[in-house]
């Protein structure tokens, strides 16, 4: 299981990686809006920073517009993936790019037939969104499960990237379900390695042993 983190924010990425634990990072137009800096400039530093795969969006809306795009961000580092919206056009495009050895992650997949399309294309990654599924009383976790039964009953080589995870359940029933990845915001990751009780248990172990130190020097 891979984590990457959903984020373009340089510091937050500087942060967990220091824990050895990012396998790589996506990012979408929204998330490189919020940082306020050139787009090529913020993909460059996160590539600086993590050896993993790195995803970045293009927002052109025709295939030949996301294919010069892409050739470009390819071309920003070795471990970029282009992001394409899953699209008639963008279909073109990502068969166009894997032919020419291009990475590509398909984001917005909302069903099992949006997934094997992007796969048959040639996608390297198809980015389901569980949260937004999820928003819309919809089951994103169920669409996870089917999706990877079709890649291991088919024998695919495309990997899932859960997107739009925005709690722990969605995380952990995406482990369960066969993710081949998680993409997590950096706000969530803290609360992959806390909980209430491992705490509260520490601050228990830590007040009986000063208990048990101050009852030996007492004798
Ligand atoms: O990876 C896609 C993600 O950034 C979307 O998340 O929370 O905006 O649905 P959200």
């Amino acid at each position: 299981m891979k984590f990457f983190l959903d984020t373009a924010n340089v510091e937050e990425i500087k942060r967990v990686n220091e824990l050895g634990l990012v396998d790589g990072v996506t990012t979408n137009p929204t998330l490189i809006g919020r940082e306020g800096k050139p787009f090529e400039e913020v993909i460059k530093e996160i590539t600086g920073i993590v050896d993993g795969p790195v995803s970045a969006e293009v927002v052109g809306l025709k295939a030949e517009e996301m294919i010069k795009e892409a050739r470009e961000i390819a071309m920003w580092a070795e471990n970029i993936v282009v992001k394409i919206p899953m699209t008639e056009e963008g279909l073109k495009a990502v068969k166009v790019l894997a032919g020419e050895g291009i990475k590509t992650n398909v984001t917005l997949i909302f069903t099992v037939a949006q997934g094997l399309m992007a796969t048959k294309a040639g996608a390297s990654y198809i980015s389901p969104f569980i949260g937004r599924l999820d928003d819309i009383s919809a089951d994103g976790i169920k669409l996870v499960a089917d999706l990877r039964k079709l890649l291991d009953t088919y024998d695919y080589d495309t990997e899932i990237i859960a997107a739009s995870i925005r709690n722990i359940n969605h995380l952990e029933d995406s482990v369960a379900v066969g993710a081949h990845i998680a993409t997590i915001p950096g706000s969530l990751f803290p609360a992959l390695w806390s909980h209430p009780l491992t705490d509260k248990g520490i601050q228990a172990f830590l007040d009986d042993w000063k208990a048990y130190e101050d009852k030996l020097e007492d004798k």
